[in-house]
C-alpha cells in the first residue's frame, strides 16, 4: 500500500486525512504540533512537527529515513486574520506567512527525495480560494490571502521544477469546512471535504501538475 505523510493532524482536515487513509490501509505518517493530540490508532505512525521549527524537520527526516512517500500533504495552516488596515496585527501576519507559506515550502524541500523515490510521486498543498488574486472582490484578510497566494506561487514553481522527476504538485482548496479554522457555520464537515479532496487527487494523473483546484475538482482562477 502507498505511504502518505500529512502535517497538522492535531485537528480538522489533517486529522481526517490521516484517519481516512489509515482506514483504507495506507501507511500513514501523521505529524502534530503537539503529540498530546495523537490519534488513537496504532496503524498510524505519529511524529512531532511544528512547521516553523526547522530543527524538527531534521528530526523527522531522520525518523522517516529513505522510506518512499507516495503522497505528501502539506495541510498545517492558520486561519483568517481579521484586522483592518490601520490596525493590523503584524505579528500574526508574519506568523501566517511562516506557517502557511514558508513551512509548506520547507516540508517539500525536506521530503522531495522521498516523494521522488515513490510510485505515486504526488504532493498536495492545502491552499485556499482566498489565495486567488483574480477572485478577490472583497478585500481584507491581508496575511491569509498573501500566505495562500504565495503558497500557490510556490506550488507552481515546484510543479515546473519537479516535472523532470515525475513528481506532480496540486494546490487544493478544501471548501468552507467546519473546523477550528473554518468555524462552526461552515456547510461541510472535515470528513466530507477530505473524502472529496482524496477523490480529486486519486483521479488526477501525474501529467496534471501545477493546478489550482477546488475540493470538487473544479479549476480555480489564480
Ligand atoms: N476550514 C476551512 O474552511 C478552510 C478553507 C480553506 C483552507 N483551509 C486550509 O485547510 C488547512 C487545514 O485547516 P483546518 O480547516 O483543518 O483548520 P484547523 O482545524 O485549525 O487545522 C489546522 C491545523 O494546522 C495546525 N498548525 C497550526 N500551526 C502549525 C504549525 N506551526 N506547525 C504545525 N501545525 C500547525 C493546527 O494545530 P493546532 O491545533 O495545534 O493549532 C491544526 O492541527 C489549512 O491550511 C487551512 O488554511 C481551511
Amino acid at each position: 500500500m502507498p505511504t502518505v505523510l500529512i502535517t497538522g493532524c492535531d485537528t480538522g482536515l489533517g486529522r481526517a486525512f490521516a484517519q481516512q487513509y489509515a482506514r483504507d490501509g495506507w501507511n500513514v505518517w501523521a505529524t502534530y504540533r503537539d503529540l498530546a493530540n495523537t490519534i488513537a490508532d496504532d496503524r498510524i505512525r505519529h511524529a512531532a512537527l511544528d512547521v516553523t521549527a526547522f530543527a524538527q524537520f531534521d528530526a523527522l527526516r531522520a525518523q522517516v529515513g529513505a522510506e518512499p512517500i507516495d503522497l505528501l500533504v502539506s495541510n498545517a495552516g492558520i486561519g483568517l486574520d481579521v484586522g483592518t488596515l490601520g490596525e493590523l496585527n503584524f505579528d500574526y501576519v508574519q506568523r501566517m506567512l511562516s506557517v502557511n507559506l514558508v513551512g509548506a515550502l520547507k516540508l517539500v524541500e525536506t521530503f522531495v527525495d522521498n516523494v521522488a523515490a515513490s510510485q505515486l510521486r504526488r504532493i498536495v498543498l492545502v491552499t485556499s480560494r482566498m489565495g486567488s488574486i483574480e477572485s478577490n472582490l472583497s478585500g481584507g484578510h491581508y496575511g491569509y490571502r498573501a500566505s495562500k497566494a504565495g503558497l500557490n506561487a510556490v506550488g507552481r514553481s515546484l510543479a515546473i521544477d519537479l516535472y523532470p522527476r515525475g513528481v506532480a504538485v496540486t494546490m487544493i482548496h478544501p471548501g468552507w469546512v467546519s473546523t477550528q479554522g473554518g468555524g462552526p457555520q461552515a456547510p461541510m464537515d472535515a470528513d466530507q471535504s477530505v473524502a472529496s479532496m482524496r477523490d480529486v487527487v486519486a483521479r488526477m494523473g501525474n501529467h496534471e501538475t501545477g493546478n489550482f483546484v477546488s475540493y470538487d475538482g473544479r479549476s480555480l482562477p489564480w
